[in-house]
């Protein structure tokens, strides 16, 4: 009879860097015998890779947990990984007593041992509890709970590395979902210290791998057939190689240059640290894409300096005209936060002509949210929430506007696009350009595109958010 895998469900909440996170959490859990299944009900371990950016994002895992503690009484166990276990650690176990894994995104090279503690399992083996575990800074067990109505008693695990020091995004192990189109990570961590912005204390400062690393990493994706790289980091263009080799902008010609690799984007950029060599990267190397995302924030000098950004309003603009001077159309997109505390209606009017200054494809548009440890913290937070609700209405509406002038500017224009999907249901295929746009398209029924193929595209209908074209044969 075959050997009953043991199982894991994984829900992922956050950005990209928590998706590729995930990406090596499953490579290293299907490593140690696991087997990744679809639903809670199928699965022995229930893992959520957690954000907190924002409250909101930070309550969504403590839901889940809520929803779903029933099933401890079946033998499941959960894990919290990600940033809210980086920075609630044991509290995690107060106030969700059914937890039994606590791991931040420093320690997944320590899963396995991890694992197998909690497979183990039993407070009356002493051996993963001695003095000798507890000595050591990759795990260790936090208390050891005893639930009543439950099946077994709760050994709790946590790995709250240090984040100083860790290289743990060089991890052995992962398991990219898309065969086309994959992350490389290339600097952990951040050392700006916005004052709204609590990554600083969930990721801990800035740690850069090797450009010999990233580049080994870009080979070994192509021959792997991947013809796309997105390169990830909280801040990539603080980005410093640990030999010395390449800078940023050195490094993305670098990728852009892997021998089958036809597309390379980045992201997050911040303005303070953004090089005109980017520009020039982007202008020499074709395969670099044409989209750069810079978050601003906020339009207005005042807010700016509240928020710790480094940077002023013309600082900003300055970057955006070298981007326009550049030799492509190079789309630009942003983050935007609405109702930092002291955001007068002057304030957010600057916010809503940058928006016209700029002209951006796209922008993320956020409601503050006070978040544990950041300086913002003891500002007074008293834009009412109806009040910032409508600043992103408002916001929102304007960048409407923008966008549905801004599309329609492709009609009529072939753009090349990576066909990433079918749907079925409307008879198109999914496609996306260099732009970053998704150009979703119709083709006769003659052409079958390959999924994570490129072709040319006539974009003929365009939307706020999105263009419809024919495939050119
Ligand atoms: N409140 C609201 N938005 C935030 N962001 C980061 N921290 C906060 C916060 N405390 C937004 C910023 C950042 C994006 C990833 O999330 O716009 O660029
Ligand atoms: Fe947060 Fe600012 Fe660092 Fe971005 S640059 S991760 S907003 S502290």
């Amino acid at each position: 009879m075959p050997v009953p895998h043991k199982t894991f469900y994984l829900e992922t909440f956050g950005c990209q860097m928590n998706v590729h996170d995930s990406e090596k959490v499953i490579g290293t859990l299907v490593h140690e015998g696991y087997q990744q299944v679809e639903t809670v009900e199928q699965a022995d371990l229930i893992l959520y890779n957690t954000c907190s950016i924002r409250d909101k994002a930070e309550q969504k895992v403590f839901h889940r947990l809520a929803d779903y503690k029933k099933l401890l009484k079946q033998g499941k166990k959960f894990g919290v990984l990600g940033c809210v276990a980086q920075q609630e650690g044991e509290k995690i176990f107060e106030r969700a007593p059914h937890v039994s894994l606590v791991c931040g995104s420093a320690s997944y090279r320590n899963l396995p041992q991890m694992l197998a503690q909690l497979e183990a399992g039993q407070p009356t083996d002493p051996a993963p509890f001695d003095e000798a575990s507890s000595r050591s800074p990759a795990f260790s067990p936090a208390g050891r709970g005893i639930s009543r109505g439950a099946p077994e008693v709760l050994v709790r695990i946590t790995g709250l590395d240090d984040r100083e020091t860790d290289k743990c995004f060089e991890t052995e192990f992962t398991a990219r979902t898309n065969p086309h189109r994959g992350y490389i990570t290339i600097i952990e961590g951040c050392d700006k210290f916005c004052s709204y912005c609590v990554v600083p204390f969930t990721r801990g400062k800035e740690r850069s791998r090797t450009s010999d690393s990233v580049l080994a990493e870009a080979r070994q994706m192509a021959d792997l057939g991947y013809t796309e790289i997105q390169l990830l980091g909280q801040n990539v263009n603080s980005y410093k190689d640990s030999a010395g080799k390449r800078s940023f902008a050195e490094l993305l010609a670098a990728v852009g240059e892997v021998p089958g690799i036809k597309r390379v984007r980045f992201t997050t950029s911040h303005p303070r640290d953004f090089g005109r060599d980017i520009i020039d990267a982007i202008d020499a190397v074709p395969t670099l894409c044409d989209h750069v995302h810079l978050p601003v924030q906020s339009g207005s000098d005042r807010v700016l300096n509240a928020m710790q950004r480094l940077y002023t309003r013309d600082q900003y603009l300055e970057r955006i005209a070298w981007m326009k001077s550049a030799k492509r159309d190079i789309s630009i997109t942003s983050d935007i936060i609405v109702g930092f505390p002291g955001e007068t209606e002057q304030d957010f009017a600057e916010t809503l002509s940058l928006l016209e200054e700029v002209g951006y494809d796209a922008i993320f548009t956020f409601k503050y949210s006070p978040r544990p440890n950041t300086p913002s913290l003891a500002l007074d937070d008293a834009i009412p929430d109806q009040e910032k609700s409508r600043r992103l209405e408002v916001l929102m509406a304007k960048q409407k506007e923008i966008q549905i002038t801004r599309y329609k500017k492709y009609i009529g224009e072939v753009l090349e696009v990576m066909v990433e999907g079918r749907n079925d249901s409307r008879n198109q295929w999914i496609g996306r350009t260099s732009q970053n746009k998704t150009l979703n398209f119709t083709a006769p029924d003659t052409s079958s595109p390959k999924i994570g193929s490129y072709a040319p595209v006539r974009a003929t209908v365009s939307f706020p958010n999105s263009l419809l074209g024919e495939l050119v044969v």
